[in-house]
Formats: C-alpha cells, structure tokens, sequence
C-alpha cells in the first residue's frame, strides 16, 4: 500500500473534524477516486492515547473499506509533548495505523489554549522535536508527515517551518496555503508554497481551496506541487477527484458518473442512505446527517441546486428524505 510516491500524482482526501468521519469516508471510499485520506485529529493531552481509544475515536481505522486498500487511511494526531505523541503514535500502529499525520495547523481556539495544532507554528523548534520524536519511535515501513499552514501571521514563516518539519524526518509534508490569522479569508498563497518546493526534497502536498480541476491546474502551475489534498470541494462535488483524475488524463475509475452537480449529489446522497441502512433504526440519523453535509455546502458554495438544499432541510425521515431527492 502506498500513500505518497514521489513521482505519481496522490489525490489525498483531507481530515475534517465533525464532517469527514467513519461514515462519510465509506462514502468517499465507494465513490472513489482518492489515492488516500487522513483521519480526523485525535488530541495528545496529557496521557498516552491506548489502541483501544484509536479505534473508539477512529473506527474505520482498520475496517473493511480501508483495510483492502480502497482508500488507505493515516491516522492523524495532534499534541504538544514529543514523549506522549511518540508514544501514542506507537499505540496508534497497534491499532492498525499504516501512516500517522501530525496536526500543525488547527486554528480551534480550545486547541490553541493547550498549545498544540497552529501554536505550534510560531515555535518550529517543537515541530522538529515532536516530528523526531515519533519518527524515531516507529520502524521505517510507517510513513510520518505534518500538516501546516504558512504560519502564524505571516505567510513567509513557512519556510523555517517547512524547514523544521523535514529536520524531523518527516516523509513528506502537507501544507494548507493559508496563515492560522487568515483563517478560511479567500485567497490561497500557492508562491509561499513554489518557495518550500524550492528549499526542501521531501514531497509537498499542496491544500486549500481545490474546488474544481481548474483550480488544480493553477495550484500546480503556480506551486510546483503535484500532489493535492481536496477537503471541502468533495462536499459540493462528491466526484470532484474523478474530474481532477480525467483533468490530468488518469485511467477513469468508473464509467456510472451523471454530468450535473445535482445528479452527483443525489447520486452521493442515495449511496450514503444505503451505506448506512443499518443505522436506519434511528430514523432521523441520515437526514440529520445530510443536512449537515448540506449545510456545509451552503457555506462554500451558491451553486449547489436550491431544490436538493430544500428538500434535504424538510425531511424527517430516511423515506422522506428519499423520496423528496427522488422528486
Ligand atoms: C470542518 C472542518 C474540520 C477540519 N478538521 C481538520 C482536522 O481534524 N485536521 C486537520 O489537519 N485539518 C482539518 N481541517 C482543515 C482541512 O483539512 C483543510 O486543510 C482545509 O479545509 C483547507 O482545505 P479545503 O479548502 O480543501 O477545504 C478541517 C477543516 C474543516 C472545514
């Protein structure tokens, strides 16, 4: 199984805490089209995170859909002790991990207040500690990398970060274009990136703003990177890395993909109701999930068809919500 090979395009399906969980990544999965994903960050505190806690938090860690290399999964951990991530990185494995990621760039101000994810940008002297820390612990077949942002204010901080980040030994990093200050403000930095492309040899992955294949084409044209990770453009467009794949000339992974974005979301939609059939005892599990998914959508996007926004929002029950997308 591979996450990131230097000279092959990865499409990687980025972490996003409290939307991209278990049941959505099957979804993601079943649509397909992403070399690999990253969990959602389980926080370091002051104690070792034990296996069974990775699974609680992570369930899919180990399951069918990623354990037949469907979409691989690497595990993402965020903290601030090199001691406690190391060693949760190595309870991590035990419980399946083939990959950990370390969170550097969450902006949550609760997280900010106990000094790890984005906090630990204005220190990169703690990046390279922590980065070591977990790399030395595990064997070498267990790829370790770091997601930044820029930097704290500045966007030319990036490079003593990048910079600290393969000190570590990372294997590669991942680097959301954008400073912590910045937040989610239009406006993505792909020169700041091209800049660590130049400075650093381990791969880059290029994240922020992919919504579309266009948008791609000019992060590569613009950074230099050839590898991308996509997150909130799969919630508009559920094919998004099937387009990006025909965008690139790729084999086509499947032949069953409707043109408009309307068809693609209810397409998406229905699978994800079946996906989850055996949740259906709870009957408004899936519509509140949906309207979640939805809602998400309205924040990035005014494209999205009204008619499937209004009836995802009035429907109570699976039935409901099925026949309103029907209709
Ligand atoms: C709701 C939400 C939750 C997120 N959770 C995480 C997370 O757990 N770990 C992480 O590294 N990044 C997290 N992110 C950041 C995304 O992985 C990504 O870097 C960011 O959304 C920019 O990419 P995009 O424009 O493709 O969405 C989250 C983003 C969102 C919107």
């Amino acid at each position: 199984m591979s996450f990131i090979n230097p000279n092959q395009t990865a499409l990687v399906l980025a972490p996003m805490e409290g939307v991209m969980d278990a049941q959505m990544r099957a979804l993601i999965a079943d649509l397909g089209g992403f070399d690999y994903g990253v969990s959602e960050f389980i926080r370091v505190g002051q104690e070792i995170i034990r296996a069974r806690q990775v699974l609680l938090e992570i369930p899919d860690l180990n399951g069918p859909v990623f354990g037949h290399a469907k979409l691989p999964l690497q595990l993402q951990l965020l903290g601030d002790s090199p001691e406690l991530m190391a060693a949760s990185s190595i309870e991590a494995c035990i419980a399946g991990a083939r990959a950990i990621d370390i969170n550097f760039g969450c902006p949550a101000p609760t997280i900010l207040r106990h000094s790890g994810g984005s906090a630990l940008l204005k220190t990169p002297c703690a990046i390279t500690e922590i980065v070591s820390a977990i790399r030395k612990a595990l064997p070498a077949i267990i790829p370790v990398s770091a997601k930044i942002r820029l930097g704290w204010e500045n966007p030319n901080e990036v490079e003593t970060i990048a910079r600290a980040v393969e000190d570590g030994g990372a294997n590669w990093i991942t680097i959301h274009a954008r400073t912590k200050q910045e937040g989610y403000k239009p406006g993505v930095h792909w020169d700041a990136v091209a800049r660590v492309k130049s400075l650093i040899s381990i791969p880059v992955v290029a994240n922020g703003d992919l919504f579309t294949p266009e948008e791609v084409i000019r992060c590569e044209a613009e950074s230099g990177c050839s590898h991308f990770m996509i997150g909130r453009g799969i919630l508009k467009n559920p094919f998004l890395a099937h387009d990006i794949r025909a965008s690139r000339s790729l084999p086509a992974l499947r032949t069953d993909i409707p043109d408009s974005l309307a068809d693609r979301l209810r397409f998406a939609i229905q699978r994800y109701a079946i996906l989850n059939q055996d949740k259906a005892a709870n009957s408004g599990f899936i519509p509140n999930r949906v309207k979640h998914w939805v809602g998400m959508i309205r924040d990035i996007s005014d494209t999205v068809p009204r008619k499937i926004l209004t009836a995802v929002k009035h429907a109570r029950t699976t039935p409901e919500l099925m026949e309103m997308i029907e209709e």
